[in-house]
């Protein structure tokens, strides 16, 4: 259990390492790539290093050196097969991704992830890369383990995505790298684009939603990049001198890909003082630096094609919300219910904790206005969920005497640092 002392304000500067989810796209490009590649500044969170130490059970020389990681990619199906099972951890991105990639390999190989994971639906992957003509074998037709054995069926496709997913669309796309002839896939709702843009795909908006195309021409070449600091990361902190009085945070060289920092629009739009200054690009990727100070929030209707955008900063901001005029009120996000935790039944369960009157519905949950009533006398459950456990550390910093957070150490699944970075900025 993690205690949280309360804190008054908020001032200094912040920089965090490298977006996850651009970290784990860059491990897989590069160890798919034939050749050295080199990534500065990679995520260090627990999520990416399952996304190594996969790579390195399929014969990838994976090392680092200063702040830079070395990886000397296999090349076409060039992944040696694993001597044991493939283990995701926590890491949706790293298991759902990775199976489009395994379906077209010579050998078999199984996948693993731990409870949270093992818990998590894989139908959605499965259901296209069977499509195409990929041979998976999942534990009660949905879950890990799973098992993936070679397959002389292999195809592209033309796929429209039923859920807006980054994780589906990019293992689809992963698939779609080893064929000459293109797959196109079609999203009706944009989700995060990083596989898009990385791989440099084709990518038109039509009149039926976005087609992206893919085929054997855009698989990956040694590359050299350096990740943009972790937007998702730095959404806690944002909040947080958004909520306390008299802060000002400036955040340096963060993602501001508009398909992920589209929280901070919305936090604009509910009166956020947030000034964003772009300042340069790798792979497609563009950095820049956010200032926020401390103001005035009043809730906003929040559209259901925004909730793709912002699915992973949803618990941030509706504790955001508690501190804004009106009701916070977030529907159309079912998918919260199949995160590392269910989102909604966690963020309820918290709320509650606090004090707060919580209405929680199928696809999301309001909070009615008034702020914590009473003192904080139990601990503030994390659910084992890195994104549950930093929203109520948030929150606690706010109270007078603080709180605490159970199983506060799987924030290392996003940001090991956290706790260090809030200790850096008390006012
Ligand atoms: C991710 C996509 C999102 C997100 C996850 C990371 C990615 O999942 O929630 O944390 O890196 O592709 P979905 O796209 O499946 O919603």
């Amino acid at each position: 259990m993690e205690l949280f002392g309360s804190i008054s304000r908020v001032k200094g500067e912040l920089e965090f390492k490298g977006d996850k989810s651009i970290s784990h796209r860059a491990v897989i490009f590069a160890s798919m790539a034939k050749g050295k590649s080199y990534i500065h500044n990679l995520s260090i969170s627990e999520d990416v290093h399952s996304s190594r130490s996969v790579f390195q059970a399929l014969g990838v020389d994976i090392s680092l050196s200063e702040n830079t990681w070395q990886i000397s990619g296999k090349g076409y199906k060039g992944f040696t097969p694993p001597t044991g099972n493939l283990d995701s951890g926590n890491s949706g991105t790293t298991a759902r991704l990775m199976s489009g990639l395994l379906i077209n390999q010579k050998f078999k190989s199984t996948i693993i992830g731990d409870e949270s994971l093992s818990k998590r639906p894989m139908k959605r992957i499965i259901d296209p890369l069977r499509l195409m003509g990929g041979r998976l074998l999942p534990t009660n037709d949905n879950f890990l383990p799973m098992t993936i054995t070679p397959s002389d069926q292999l195809k592209p496709i033309t796929y429209t995505l039923p859920i807006a997913s980054a994780q589906i669309k990019s293992a689809v796309a992963l698939s779609a790298l080893h064929f000459d002839d293109e797959t196109t896939i079609i999203e009706t709702f944009p989700s995060r684009n990083h596989t898009e843009l990385m791989l440099g795909l084709s990518v038109t908006k039509e009149n039926d939603g976005t087609f992206i195309r893919v085929s054997k021409k855009n698989y990956p070449l040694p590359f050299e990049m350096t990740v943009p600091g972790d937007v998702s990361s730095a959404a806690f902190f944002i909040v947080l001198a958004l909520i306390l009085p008299d802060s000002e945070l400036l955040i340096k060289n963060i993602s501001l890909n508009p398909e992920r920092s589209h929280y901070i629009t919305l936090l604009k739009q509910m009166g956020g003082d947030i000034e964003i200054q772009e300042t340069k690009e790798s792979l497609g990727e563009s950095i820049g630096n956010v200032r926020v100070r401390s103001s005035k929030l009043r809730n906003i209707v929040i559209p259901a094609a925004s909730v793709p955008l912002i699915i992973d900063e949803i618990p941030i901001l509706s504790i955001c919300g508690i501190f804004a005029e009106n009701d916070f009120e977030i529907f159309n996000a079912k998918e919260l219910r199949v995160k590392e935790s269910d989102r909604i039944t966690a963020m309820v369960h918290n709320l509650r904790l606090a004090g707060l009157e919580t209405e929680e519905f199928p696809d999301g949950f309001a909070i009615r206005e008034g702020m914590p009533n009473k003192p904080i006398l139990q601990a503030f459950e994390s659910f084992g969920d890195h994104r549950i456990a930093m929203s109520f550390a948030v929150l606690s910093c706010i109270f007078a005497d603080g709180g605490k957070v159970n199983n506060f150490s799987c924030a290392n699944i996003s940001n090991p640092e956290f706790i260090k970075q809030l200790n850096s900025i008390r006012g």
